[in-house]
């Protein structure tokens, strides 16, 4: 299927008015019909563009005919701006599949291998993807953190900014991953005070000028949720976020896609654990599910304004609306 029979967008618009009017598209992953609800509430309240973004792990576990049931049961608009994300794609294959299945947007993450070889199937996802108008995202970098239920790195590796030119060039991709000190999952800083590598962002951000940028791993892991978890039965200490004034800095500074899943994680969790605690005569899901639902599309909702600054944004010429 095209992905403009389900009403979706590719990435091209929203990222040249994210970088034009300095705000981040967010891109909150989803993994079934809750989270996928919540956050197209969110975007649809606030007016915000936004990326539905699928992980590898996620696609299994929806199935790609459910998944796409669930794309066409929302009814989405191309005035929405709503794009649909594979994130860290680990090959050419998966990224295929989801181009087939109705995906506006791949990720090829092949961060992990040599730069050559990274250029290499980068390049080969690019000429398929593109025949189809479908954008592009690469990494140059590792983030520490579960990336995936399959993957892990114990260690990051900040982007080399000497890198960043010739891997866009000989590539052709639509936005660039970077590696700046955010670290997938809810454990990403030892400190309060820990600093993101703005020095290798602003280098970066000079060697491409008006290109796309994209941060991984920046859930800012939001305390109260992290207290509503541990107070009924979680066990999650020390679990800590990227500063949301950091998050916010970076927006001004060609960051125009930033990647949220555990902040949504732990809404999902904390709702539930609270739900069950204080009602422990309900075995109706749809109660302790709707209490997630809701408290994942408060959050989303926060987010988009406080942190992306992306609310609002849907009101421009720009979208033909
Ligand atoms: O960065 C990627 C996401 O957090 C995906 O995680 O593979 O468990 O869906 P998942
Ligand atoms: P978080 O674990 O910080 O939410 O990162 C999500 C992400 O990068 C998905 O690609
Ligand atoms: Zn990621």
């Amino acid at each position: 299927m095209n992905y403009s029979e389900l009403g979706l967008v590719n990435t091209v618009d929203m990222f040249a008015d994210a970088i034009r009017r300095h705000y981040a598209v967010p891109a909150f992953n989803f993994y079934n019909m809750e989270t996928l609800s919540a956050i197209l509430a969110a975007a649809r309240e606030k007016r915000s563009p936004v990326m539905l973004a699928v992980s590898e792990s996620a696609l299994k576990y929806m199935g790609g005919d459910m998944l796409v049931g669930m794309i066409l049961g929302a009814n989405i608009k191309p005035a929405e701006q709503i794009a649909l994300h594979l994130d860290h794609g680990g090959g050419v294959d998966v990224c295929a599949q989801a181009i087939e299945l109705g995906f506006s947007s791949v990720m090829i993450d092949a961060s992990k291998l040599p730069f050559d070889e990274n250029i290499d199937i980068t390049r080969q996802v690019v000429k398929l993807a593109h025949a189809r108008n479908v954008s592009v995202e690469a990494e140059l970098g590792v983030l520490a953190g579960i990336e995936d239920e399959t993957t892990a790195s114990e260690y990051s590796n900040y982007t080399n900014p000497a890198d960043v030119e010739k891997f866009v060039q000989a590539t052709g991709i639509d936005s660039l991953a970077i590696a700046i000190g955010t670290s997938h999952g809810a454990y990403k800083r030892k400190s309060e005070g820990e600093e993101l590598r703005f020095d290798i962002l602003a280098d970066v951000a000079a060697r491409l000028p008006g290109f796309p940028l994209v941060l991984h791993g920046a859930s800012s892991i939001p305390q109260d949720l992290v207290k509503i978890i541990n107070d009924f039965g979680g066990n999650m200490p020390g679990a800590r976020g990227i500063d949301v004034a950091q998050l916010r800095r970076a927006t001004q500074m060609n960051v125009c896609k930033i990647n949220v899943d555990s902040d949504l994680r732990l809404a999902f969790t904390a709702a539930l654990r609270q739900s069950l605690s204080e009602k422990s005569e309900n075995f109706n899901p749809r109660e302790f599910l709707g209490a997630a639902k809701k408290l994942m599309t408060v959050i989303a909702g926060d987010e988009i304004e406080n942190i992306m600054g992306s609310a609002g944004k849907l009101n421009s010429d720009n979208f033909c609306l």
